[in-house]
Order: C-alpha cells, then structure tokens, then sequence
C-alpha cells in the first residue's frame, strides 16, 4: 500500500463570511486530492478553521456572543460552503478542539524546555483603540499615525519569544536544497531575498490582559499563544494520531506564504525535531474590479451565489480554468457566463445530447461497433494519445487550468469531427458505406466523451458521473486501465437526452461589474 497523499488547505479565519477566494482554495486541492486519488494512491484531505485571536474576540464582544458560540456559528457556515463545492476532504480541524490544543500546548512546553522559547520585553508604539502595536510600517505618508489608530502611545510589554533566528541558516540550506518545496518556482526567489535579512526571533504570546480567546502557555498562564503559533500547528495535529506526517502538500495563499508557512513553520517544526512538509502550493489572488476578493469587498460572498444558480461544477470549472495556479486572476461574471455558455453547454453538453440523439434514433439507443477507420477516426484517436499526457502532465503539476485546455483542445476536435462527418445525413442514406461510416462516428464520439469525463472527473465530479451514466458508461473508481481508446461503451443502452447545463443567465447582482 502506498503511503497516504497527505494535503491541506489554509484554515480560514473565523472572523467573516467565506468568500470566493476560501472557495477557490479549497476547490483546488480537492482536485488535487479527487487525482490523486483516481491514480490510485490512498489519501488524507484536511480542512478546517482558525478560530483564535484578536479579531475573533472582539468579534464575539461586539454581537454580545461568547467567543465559542461565535465560532461555532462560523463552522457550520464555512463547512456549508465545503458541501456546496462538493469538497471531499477527509477530516476537518477546528482551533478550539481539544486534539488540536493539546498538541500546541506540547510543542510549547517543547520547545520552552529546551531552551527555545525565553521571556523577553519590547518597546513599541501601541494603539489603545485598535488594541495593537504598531510598526513605522502603519504610519501614513507625513511619518504620523493614522486616525483608526487614536490615541498611539510608547508601551513596554512582556512576552515569550521563540529563538526562530537561529534556525535561518538551515532553513536557506533547505530551501536550497529542496527545489520543489514552494512551488511554483518564482516563489522560492522571494522567499530567499527575504531570507537575505537577518530574522529577529518570533514573539509567540499575548498577555492574558489583551488576548484572552487563544490557547494558554503551559508554562506561564497569564499568557495565550498568538496566532500563527496555533494556527501552523492544526497541520500536525489533526494527523498526530494517523501517522501521516509529514504533508505532501500545503496550498496556501500568496498571502501567507512568507514568513509563516516558508519561514515560521518550517523553522518550528526543526526546533521539534520533526520533518518539514513536501511542498507548499502557493497561488495567487482572486481579485474583483482589480481588488483582492476579500469579505470587505462586498461582493466576493455573492460570487458563491453561481454555485446554487449553476452548479458547483460549473464554478468549480471557472475558477480553475481562469486562474493559472500562482498567478492572479480578476473575476468576471461575464467571463463566467460566456465559458459557461460556450465551453460547457455547447462544447461538451451539446456534444453529448447529439450523440444521444443519433444513437436514440438510428440505433434504438445502443451505441454501435465502430467498423471503419479513417484518417479522420485516425487523427482523433491519436489526438487522444497527446490529450492524455498533457492533461496528466499538467494535472501532476497542480496546473489544473492547463489541464482544462488542453482537453477543450479534445472537446472542440470531436466537435469539428462530428460536423464534417455529419451523421444526420449519412442516417439518412441506404448505402452500407454510409452506415458503417456512421457507426464509426456514433462509436468514436461515444469514446471520446467516455475518456474525456473520466480524466476530467476530478474537476468537475458531479456533472462527469452523470455524463458517463447517461452514455452508458461505467463510473470512474481509478484511472487504471480507463484512459486507453477501448471503445467501452460498444453495446451499451444511451439515455435518451440529458441536460448537464441549462441554460441560465448568471444574475447581475453576483458582481457588480
Ligand atoms: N487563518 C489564516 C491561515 C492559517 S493557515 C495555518 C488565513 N486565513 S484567511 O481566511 O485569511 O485566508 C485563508 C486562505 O484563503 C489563505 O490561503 C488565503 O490566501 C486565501 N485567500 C483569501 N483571500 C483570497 C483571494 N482573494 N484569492 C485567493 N485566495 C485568497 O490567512
């Protein structure tokens, strides 16, 4: 058996709505784990929520809710939106859980008792009315502080601090020496250019004073642990039991790349002596009207509205279609309509409801054997053979969009073979030629679509199940053996019409554009 595919989302914080970007993240590695597990290897897909800190708690004061029930408020939502994109993850990790508590307050004790975590005290700027410190980056353009700051005053506090700067260099050597642990690539050169400073060691505490809604210090108690402390650390707890350590693959966010998941992470985990993860797949922004889809941009929670009005597929496909993974992307709902419209109704639904017709009509709904083979037949098959490794390449990558081109590529091919071999009218002619020539067709189409919505099935799940029913084709379980041109559905009984995109009009108010 080989060893489980252990990957991992970002866990949001609980402190707003979800939004197309927690969406889009999500949506991501579940591909990644729905291919995985299609070539055959056992995974472990791992979700969940941050659910500590400042803005949690003054959340919680502000709607007159204990911390703990706003959270659980939060939870159900973000876990709904986890069912509506249809996210097959395995386990789901919450901050507050006791499995997940325990295992930060080891760490620490850990880590104090070896000497890497020591008291410290800092002199900075604080603001009482934000009820945080400040940094000359926070200043505005004249050098003074800014309204939403008030009254900014020189406070010396007490905190723990973990000896994060002397693990720099072998963090540079690891990277180094470990191409593949961000990806893509380009990310890696920013990384070190950071790493060419040298680090100030990491304030891992806040006094119970200010922060009261965090995991307590196990060794001093008038302290919590301050939040990507906790927060990095719901990646190794949530498997401390299984024995999946190390991740193959963190996705994450441009955002939280460096320090905490490139530097602090890493860095924690050598302290303790345990293995750093495989990779960090980092990808960028969606951005709406070319601002960062976040809950302050009010409409990146309705853009999830698609989901109900399309399908999950539907925007499960847009998203990973339109963002190159690690780059950014604007979202349009225009786009969206018009990929919606072309690319999946008339493309591949149309595709498939010609298909059923013809072999409804002329074979009582039984696709036949394919009995002539011409260049035409030919050039498709062979087209296959370059689909199926590109699309493979690309999946193995984590390049989904690449993946999605290059089976269009496919898709419009069997369009254009079926409009020049036009089987309506060879239907309509008595020539035995004809007939075998529209056997071959129905048979080669029927094939096609077969091997397109089975490697296309972790994008969009649903809607290729539902296709392969209704050519008469067996579920997909794995990729073994169903990739290759075998002609399967030979034989096998058609539905009569199938609709997998109806048409709709995206509404107006998901974006404002
Ligand atoms: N709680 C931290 C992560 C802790 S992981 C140990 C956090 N939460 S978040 O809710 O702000 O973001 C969760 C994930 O969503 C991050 O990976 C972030 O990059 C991603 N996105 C949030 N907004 C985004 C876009 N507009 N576009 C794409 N993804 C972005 O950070």
């Amino acid at each position: 058996m080989p060893r489980p595919f252990y990957i991992t989302t970002a866990i949001d914080y609980a402190n707003g709505a979800p939004h197309l970007g927690h969406a889009y993240e999500k949506v991501l590695a579940d591909i990644i784990a729905r291919y995985q597990r299609f070539q055959g290897r056992p995974v472990h897909f791992l979700t969940g929520l941050d659910e500590h800190g400042q803005k949690v708690q003054q959340t919680a004061l502000k709607r007159q809710l204990a911390p703990q029930d706003l959270v659980d408020d939060i939870a159900i939502v973000f876990q709904e939106m986890l069912k509506n994109l249809n996210i097959s993850n395995d386990d789901y990790i919450r901050t507050t859980e006791p499995r997940h508590q325990e295992v930060v307050q080891d760490f620490l004790q850990k880590l104090y008792d070896q000497g890497l975590i020591y008291k410290g005290q800092k002199t900075d700027w604080y603001s009482t009315r934000q009820e945080q410190f400040l940094t000359d980056k926070d200043r505005d353009e004249n050098g003074d502080w800014p309204e939403i700051f008030g009254e900014v005053t020189q406070t010396t506090e007490e905190n723990y601090y973990f000896k994060l700067s002397q693990f720099q260099p072998w963090l540079i050597e690891h990277i180094q020496s470990h191409p593949d642990f961000i990806n893509p690539r380009f990310r890696q050169k920013q990384v070190l250019e950071f790493l060419k400073e040298p680090m100030n060691d990491l304030c891992i505490s806040r006094p119970k004073s200010r922060l009261t809604w965090g995991i307590e210090l196990p060794f001093d108690r008038n302290f919590v642990t301050y939040v990507w402390f906790d927060a990095l650390t719901n990646y190794y707890s949530a498997v401390a039991k299984k024995g999946l350590w190390p991740a193959d693959m963190h996705v994450i966010g441009k955002d939280i790349l460096s320090p905490p998941h490139a530097v602090y992470w890493p860095c924690m985990l050598k302290a303790l002596n345990i293995e750093p993860p495989k990779q960090l797949l980092v990808h960028g922004w969606w951005t709406i009207n070319a601002q960062k889809a976040s809950k302050s941009t009010g409409n990146a929670s309705e853009t999830l509205s698609l989901v109900q009005s399309h399908g999950a597929d539907a925007f499960r496909f847009y998203l990973c279609r339109d963002m190159v993974v690690g780059q950014d992307a604007d979202f349009s709902i225009k786009t969206f309509g018009e990929r919606y419209k072309s690319e999946l109704s008339n493309n591949l639904g149309n595709l498939v409801n010609r298909l059923l017709n013809m072999v409804g009509r002329s074979y009582a709904g039984v696709i036949p054997a394919p009995n002539t083979e011409d260049d035409l037949e030919k050039a498709l098959k062979d087209l296959w053979v370059i689909t199926e490794r590109k699309v493979i390449a690309a999946f193995d990558e984590c390049q989904i969009s690449h993946a999605i081109e290059s089976l269009w590529v496919f898709i419009s091919a069997m369009n254009a073979y079926i409009d020049t071999r036009a089987p309506w009218k060879l239907a309509k002619s008595t020539e035995a030629s004809d007939r075998a020539k529209l056997e071959s067709c129905l048979a080669y189409v029927a094939e096609g679509l077969r091997l397109a919505a089975t490697i296309l099935s972790p994008v969009m799940p649903e809607t290729c199940e539902k296709l392969l029913h209704n050519i008469g084709a067996d579920p997909v379980k794995a990729f073994a053996g169903q990739l290759t041109w075998s002609n399967a559905c030979v034989g096998r009984k058609v539905s009569e019409r199938c609709i997998l995109f109806p048409p709709i009009e995206p509404k107006a108010e998901a974006t404002k554009e």
